[in-house]
């Protein structure tokens, strides 16, 4: 068995405005990302909540806050913080340090 990253091409950095959460489209699946600061991170876009997507969310530091009921949820550990049970997925990226170009990355178990 062995793992294979895969890089997803999200865009320039340059395109995700602090504090607004963008739609972008992984493997027909959809994510959000959220600029922190210098910091990008994504998540699963449909809030576990009432299953709405959460694109033009606004963010917190190291939160995103669904823009429907304002369930908030941590930008690292995918778990809410203003609820109990709730969670997203949180989404690796990497940005390329010399064009800018930021990938979301998924990981798939193959057989050798
Ligand atoms: S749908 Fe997101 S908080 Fe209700």
């Amino acid at each position: 068995m062995k793992r294979i990253e895969t890089r997803h091409p999200l865009g320039n950095a340059d395109a995700f405005p602090e504090g607004l959460a963008v739609l972008r489209e992984v493997n027909g699946r959809d994510i959000c990302v959220l600029r922190d600061g210098d910091t990008l991170r994504a998540c699963s876009a449909w809030c576990p909540h009432q299953y709405a997507r959460m694109d033009g969310s606004p963010g917190e530091p190291g939160h995103i806050v669904c823009r429907y009921h304002g369930l908030r949820f941590n930008m690292v550990s995918g778990d809410c913080t203003n609820a109990s049970g709730y969670s997203v997925e949180i989404i690796p990226l990497q940005t390329d340090s010399q064009t800018g170009e930021v990938f979301a990355l998924t990981f798939d178990i193959v057989d050798d």
